[in-house]
């Protein structure tokens, strides 16, 4: 069994002064490198770019953070080949050698946590504290993968008189890797590592909105001495490359995290076959959320209105575990929606670089009129209890506030559907058993949660709520590698646990061979 000896690297205390000067102090380094380039890196080398796109500050949408080469169909097949050449030396390289590779990584990145928080910041707005833990996450990622690979790396002994048993991990092959934006480090890097370190080369294709962070990520890859063609580069619109990738007879893997109509979209096309492949390739696809929070009738409303305000508008409800549905019992419904208006109206909603903005912007203006949409919905199917006012920030940025909705329907689009922005519906029941039904009504199943006092009302969310992470008394988002292994399932993804004992095994084969002695 792997037990591990790691440890969560730990946030940063943005409560000290020093800390809060460190980061300022990157803030404002790195605003002399706005606008530079980014081109594809496949084998090593810098590809001259053709078309670039443009990555903007969602905080201040005329700020422009990057210019990102957008690779063509024929790099993302040079791509592939660069791979393929590679896959053959680095898969024969020890796996505590490639679990080094991983640890100089998370060492690099540690050195620079604050100079790659503030470039999440300018990127993708992110606010401090969340753009920190997103680099503590991917750090988390690389320490626990190379951990556990120290392991796996060892073959398994089952030996009797006369035979010989060993079983042991070989590497898949070439492994594509698909990421959002929306924790740009942090999954990126854990898709990623864990495809090397088990013995795959990798085609890193990023999210369009945070191609400058993954451009970051590739220096760090290549900085710890990666060799060439082991990861490249291939940043560019989805829609042009995307299949070229997913397709390719020469792709063994494909591992995705973004939205519900692109896994499923990756995870059909992908599972063709055609006569020049060599082997079905393997599909991870974790996708989306509609994650709900009850709050029993003898909950701690303090604790219930913090946890619910948290989860439902920190990066402005832009997370997959982000809660987007509360149902609460009726007896303490008035008292709990009056004080979540009020703590959800008093959020600070701005650009992501002030310290003290807790709702930054949504990512860029196709999401902010996705958005803006469901609000008129909401005005339509439901009682719009609190509108924040951003009027003041228009023109700046991709700014919509803290939403909340109640009198909706359990059926209609805005409790079925993933919103993924500051917008919260809630729901009034009479019953705990309706509170579960009303939870699990949807197709997802990522998180979960409910505030109780009563151990038999907990021990009962803990058999009805259908969600992969499930929390009890506390927030539903911020899954730390190892304690909280995170993933859903149902059209929330299929695929193991991130951070967890299992997911390594996703990108291996395992193989026995006997010997008659
Ligand atoms: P997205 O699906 O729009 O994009 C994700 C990636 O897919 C991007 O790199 C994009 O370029 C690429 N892509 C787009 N079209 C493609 C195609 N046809 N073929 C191949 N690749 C293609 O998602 P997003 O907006 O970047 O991210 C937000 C979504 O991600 C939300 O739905 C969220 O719930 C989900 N998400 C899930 C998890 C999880 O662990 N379950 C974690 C984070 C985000
Ligand atoms: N792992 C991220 C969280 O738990 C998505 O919030």
């Amino acid at each position: 069994e792997f037990v591990p000896v790691f440890q969560n690297e730990p946030f940063s205390d943005f409560s000290l002064e020093e800390v809060r000067e460190q980061m300022e102090a990157a803030l404002e380094d790195i605003s002399n490198y706005m606008g530079e380039e980014y081109p594809v890196v496949i084998n090593g080398r810098i590809q001259e770019p053709h078309e670039m796109l443009l990555s903007r500050n969602p905080s201040n949408s005329s700020q422009i953070v990057g210019r990102v080469a957008s690779a063509t169909p024929d790099q993302a097949e040079e791509a592939i080949d660069a791979a393929r050449r590679a896959f053959k030396e680095w898969s024969g390289i020890e796996a505590k050698y490639r679990s080094e590779y991983l640890e100089l990584i998370a060492n690099e990145m540690r050195d620079r946590r604050f100079e790659l928080a503030a470039w999440m910041v300018y990127e993708c707005g992110k606010p401090w504290v969340e753009a920190d833990a997103d680099v503590a996450e991917a750090i988390d990622f690389c320490n626990y993968y190379a951990e556990q690979m120290r392991f796996l790396g060892e073959p398994r002994h089952r030996d009797v008189p006369g035979e010989e048993n060993s079983y042991y991990y070989r590497a898949r092959g070439v492994v594509v890797v698909i990421s959002p934006w929306n924790f740009p480090l942090a999954i990126l890097t854990g898709m990623t590592v864990a495809a090397l370190v088990s013995g795959n080369t990798v085609i890193m294709k990023p999210a369009e909105q945070s191609s400058v962070i993954a451009a970051k990520l590739m220096e760090i890859f290549s900085n710890a001495g990666i060799p060439s063609g082991v990861v490249n580069y291939l940043p560019g619109n989805g829609e042009d490359i995307g299949p070229v990738l997913v397709n390719s007879p020469d792709v063994d893997m494909v591992t995705f995290t973004g939205s519900r109509p692109v896994g499923l979209e990756i995870n059909r096309s992908a599972s063709d076959t055609d006569q020049r492949q060599h082997s079905v390739r393997k599909i991870i696809a974790e996708m989306g959320g509609k994650n709900a929070i009850i709050v029993d009738a003898d909950a701690d409303l303090d604790e219930a209105v913090q946890g619910v305000v948290q989860s439902a508008f920190s990066y402005a409800g832009q997370k997959c575990s982000a809660c987007s549905r509360v149902i609460v019992m009726e007896d303490v419904y008035d008292q709990f929606l009056e004080r979540l208006v009020e703590a959800a109206g008093s959020l600070v909603v701005g650009a992501a670089e002030h310290p003290a903005t807790t709702v930054g912007p949504v990512i860029d203006k196709a999401a902010l009129d996705r958005i803006n949409e469901y609000i008129e919905l909401a005005y339509e199917e439901g009682d719009v209890v609190l509108a924040t006012d951003v009027s003041e920030l228009e023109g700046e940025g991709y700014y919509v506030g803290p939403h909340i909705i109640e009198n909706v329907a359990s059926e209609s689009r805005l409790a079925q559907e993933e919103i993924f922005g500051p917008v919260l519906v809630v729901f009034k029941v009479q019953k705990l058993n309706e509170a579960f039904e009303i939870a699990n009504n949807t197709d997802y199943a990522l998180t979960g949660g409910m505030y109780s006092r009563s151990p038999k009302n907990l021990q009962q969310a803990r058999l009805k709520m259908i969600c992969g992470n499930l929390y009890l008394n506390r927030g539903i988002t911020g899954a730390l590698v190892d304690r909280q292994p995170f993933g859903g399932f149902r059209m929330s993804g299929i695929g193991t646990k991130a951070g967890g004992p299992d997911y390594l095994h996703q990108f291996l084969i395992p193989i026995n061979v006997t010997e008659n002695t």
